[in-house]
């Protein structure tokens, strides 16, 4: 079940009977177990200090990049083995999926990975304005079914307000989806908006990554949409 809160602050595991989701406690004994993955009350120290977070662990960071939608971490534990001086937070709103990558995180030695159980609805209590170097998401639902549900759309124009503050000026946002109506409203969004596209030919946005979704629907011979946009110049 995908947490309701939009405030990372809340505690979700409150509301969670440990007896019939054993990712409950798995959470709660985090710390001890040295397994990185955080949520509610626990995110507070770090929101908006995030490389003070890692500092802790190895080294301050070179860039700090958020993957929103992390799901099962196909992506992020590949690009954090490849980038160590990166450091990476992955995002979700399943629990589940949130324990499962900090596991795998752990069991790779990965030292510059969090996960985090939160709603990318909640990124400005997270992170300080030009903190992020680069934000990720890969196939959001897609909210495709119905008109109407096209509201629920995390990439709309509340959402790229907040992230223009939070990227840095080199900063890049990354999408993928295979909606062709999400990605075109993404794409006027953020024209409207003096995004600009930009074709990286270094760093991490030019090499590829192939996330879960995107592998599942190029088997089913499926197209998939995709760009990089810098934030507008302040
Ligand atoms: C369709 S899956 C895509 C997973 C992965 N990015 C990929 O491309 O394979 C969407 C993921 O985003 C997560 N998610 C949905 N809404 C979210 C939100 N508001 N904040 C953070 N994660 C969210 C879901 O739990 C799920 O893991």
């Amino acid at each position: 079940m995908p947490i309701r809160s939009t405030d990372p602050f809340h505690d979700h595991l409150q509301r969670l009977r440990p007896e019939f989701n054993r990712f409950v406690e798995k959470m709660r004994s985090a710390d001890n177990e040295d397994i990185a993955a955080l949520q509610g009350p626990e995110l507070q120290p770090w929101a908006k200090q995030w490389r003070t977070y890692f500092e802790q662990k190895q080294q301050i960071p070179e860039a700090l990049v958020l993957e929103i939608g992390s799901h099962l971490g196909e992506v992020i534990l590949k690009m954090a083995a490849d980038h160590p001086q990166t450091a990476f937070i992955g995002m979700d709103i399943t629990l589940k999926r949130v324990v499962k990558l900090a596991e795998k995180a752990k069991q790779s030695e990965l030292k510059n990975l969090v996960s985090i159980l939160a709603n990318a609805r909640g990124l400005d209590q997270l992170f300080a304005d030009r903190e992020l170097d680069g934000v990720l998401l890969f196939f959001p639902d897609p909210w495709a079914k119905k008109k109407r549900q096209e509201k629920n759309r995390l990439a709309n124009a509340d959402f790229f307000e907040s992230l223009a503050r939070k990227l840095s000026s080199q900063g890049y946002f990354w999408f993928k989806t295979d909606c062709l109506p999400y990605f075109e409203d993404v794409v006027q969004i953020l024209k409207d908006n003096a995004w600009r596209p930009s074709t990286p030919v270094e760093g991490l946005p030019s090499q590829i990554y192939t996330s879960r979704f995107e592998r599942l629907f190029r088997e089913q011979g499926l197209p998939s949409y995709e760009g990089v946009w810098l934030p507008p110049l302040s």
